[in-house]
């Protein structure tokens, strides 16, 4: 058993989050296996706070998926908060943060590895302050702050 605030998982296998990969067929096989947690790939704060149809697909699970992480990366405070809470709404029991992506378009934009070291917001250096807004405190927030690669990342909860 792994417990990550009040979220308590049946083992320690946690699936990794892969962009483009971990969609739900993914997140079921993984968790048919044996997960004991599966993430959704990165989504975009921003998207989610504008409402962009396309970014809220990638929220879409199935109840079998759960307990069920949402990773979330952008630079603002504001857009994080509104994508955590929005998350947690389509169902996430955990929201996990992105600040390991490496990936160029991700990182010009202050987000993913580049909000570790404060990125345009600074919330890299300490826990994002529009995160104090979300309803929901039950749910527990992760960070992936791996730096510049993504095969060093560890998850801090
Ligand atoms: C195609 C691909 C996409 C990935 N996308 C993400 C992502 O969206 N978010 C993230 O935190 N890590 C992402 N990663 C990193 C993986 O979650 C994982 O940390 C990495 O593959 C190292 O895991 P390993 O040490 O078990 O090989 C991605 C990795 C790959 C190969």
């Amino acid at each position: 058993m792994l417990k990550i605030g009040n979220l308590l998982l049946k083992n320690y296998l946690i699936m990794a989050p892969m962009a483009g990969i971990t969609n739900p067929p993914f997140r079921l096989i993984a968790k048919r296996l044996g997960a004991g947690l599966v993430v959704t790939e990165m989504v975009s704060a921003v998207g989610l706070s504008r409402g962009h149809e396309k970014t809220f697909r990638y929220l879409e699970s199935t109840p079998e998926e759960k307990p069920l992480s949402v990773q979330i990366f952008g630079a603002d405070p504001y857009d994080m908060a509104m994508a955590a809470e929005i998350a947690v709404e389509k169902g996430a029991d955990l929201v996990d943060i992105n600040m390991g992506c490496p990936a160029r378009k991700v990182v010009k934009n202050g987000a993913g590895a580049s909000s570790k070291s404060g990125g345009r917001s600074g919330y890299g250096r300490g826990r994002p302050q529009g995160l104090h807004r979300s309803p929901d405190r039950e749910n527990p927030v992760g960070l992936v702050p791996s730096g510049g690669q993504f095969s060093r990342n560890r998850r801090h909860h």
